[in-house]
């Protein structure tokens, strides 16, 4: 149970024990300790409608609303004038609908159990501009060597510098690791010299794209129209991104990190099509925790990565059940386990730390603890 929770329970059931004293000491009329009564049933009639409501999708949730809410008030109170044989208080009439609505809200509490959380785990390397090609092909060698340890559920991904893409892919051929690029063109194809296209990296066997990082956003000045390019490329040539946002720690400090991510979110991630948007995964990763040893609490964490899963919801429906979103910035062996532990928290991108195999996949050990 939360704090705020276990601090409304207390209230309220104080409230009643000290009715109870009070009408057994004479204190208190009757009606008083019904109206008391039916404060206390009235929170726990809330509290876990909201909870079960929290579980059901679509219309089963309109439903509930009707069977949880509505029907205690239309059945109910019928039933206690034809019990009575008189027109009941309004002290009876409360406690008699919170009462039987929070009988209600408990059986459906017990009847629907908490969904199981079914998304993918993912530990993605981002290697950054590390390496060169033959220690990177070491590296995911390595990797590779050390995965049958760790656990099936966690889906392993390196993002090596363009350059050591074929080489990687060769080292990984036979295992499950799967790779992916750090960025693709906005362009399809022709005349921008420097720039790798979507078609480029998926025909070498990529399967992801790492789009929007921090790093891209500020020193590339990569804004949300050109994301928006990006992203389509990357659909067109079936790759998966990686949709990376977060806020500076000039924002963090503000309190404007819940807005940054919002408006990140809506400006590309709201642009695609429910197809694509079930093949893309988001990364979270508060820039003043990239690279600097400084990690967001797990909390904070947990805290941001609901906040981003509630604005997907409100676009995609339920399809953001579904989508990882993983936490980036500073994330080790040492703290992955408190960070996956968290509800909406489904892996990590990592920076540093996949530059060892041995801490990469140790990381996502994380997942077993
Ligand atoms: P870090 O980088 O793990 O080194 O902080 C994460 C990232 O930028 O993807």
């Amino acid at each position: 149970m939360k704090r705020r929770e276990c601090i409304r329970t207390a209230v309220a059931g104080g409230m009643l024990l000290l009715a109870l004293v009070l009408r057994l000491c004479g204190l208190l009329p009757l009606w008083g300790l019904f109206l008391v009564a039916a404060a206390a049933l009235g929170t726990l009639w809330l509290a876990l409608g909201y909870r079960v409501w929290h579980r059901l999708r679509g219309k089963a949730q309109q439903w509930f609303l009707f069977w949880n809410y509505a029907l205690p008030v239309l059945a109910a109170l019928p039933t206690l004038a034809l019990v009575l044989d008189r027109a009941p208080r309004i002290d009876e009439r409360l406690l008699v609908a919170t009462l039987t609505g929070a009988v209600l809200a408990a059986i459906y509490y017990l009847i629907y159990p908490k969904p199981k959380n079914m998304r993918k785990k993912i530990v993605a390397g981002n290697w950054k501009m590390n390496t060169l090609p033959t220690e990177g092909i070491e590296l995911a060698r390595n990797v590779a060597a050390g995965r049958n340890e760790g656990c099936s559920c966690v889906n392993f991904i390196v993002c090596p510098p363009f350059t050591h893409l074929c080489g990687v892919i060769d080292a990984l051929r036979g295992s499950d690791i799967e790779v992916g690029a750090q960025n693709c063109a906005a362009e399809e194809k022709g005349a921008y010299t420097g720039e790798v296209s979507a078609a480029m990296i998926a025909a070498l066997g990529c399967r992801y794209v790492i789009l929007g990082h921090s790093e891209r956003r500020q020193y590339y000045g990569e804004t949300s129209e050109t994301l928006n390019r990006k992203m389509a490329q990357a659909f067109a040539n079936d790759l998966q991104p990686i949709y990376c946002v977060g806020e500076n720690l000039e924002e963090r400090e503000a309190g404007r990190h819940f807005d940054v991510v919002k408006r990140q979110i809506e400006e590309v991630v709201y642009n695609l099509t429910p197809e694509q948007f079930a093949r893309t995964t988001i990364a979270y990763e508060p820039v003043w925790a990239i690279g600097t040893g400084k990690t967001a609490t797990a909390d904070q964490a947990q805290e941001i990565h609901a906040h981003i899963r509630s604005i997907l919801r409100k676009q995609f429906r339920e399809a953001a059940e579904q989508t990882p979103i993983l936490y980036g910035g500073s994330c080790k062996p040492s703290n992955a386990a408190e960070l996956f532990a968290k509800e909406d928290v489904d892996g990590g991108l990592i920076g540093g730390a996949a530059l060892k195999a041995e801490d990469f996949l140790a990381i996502g050990k994380g997942f077993e603890k």
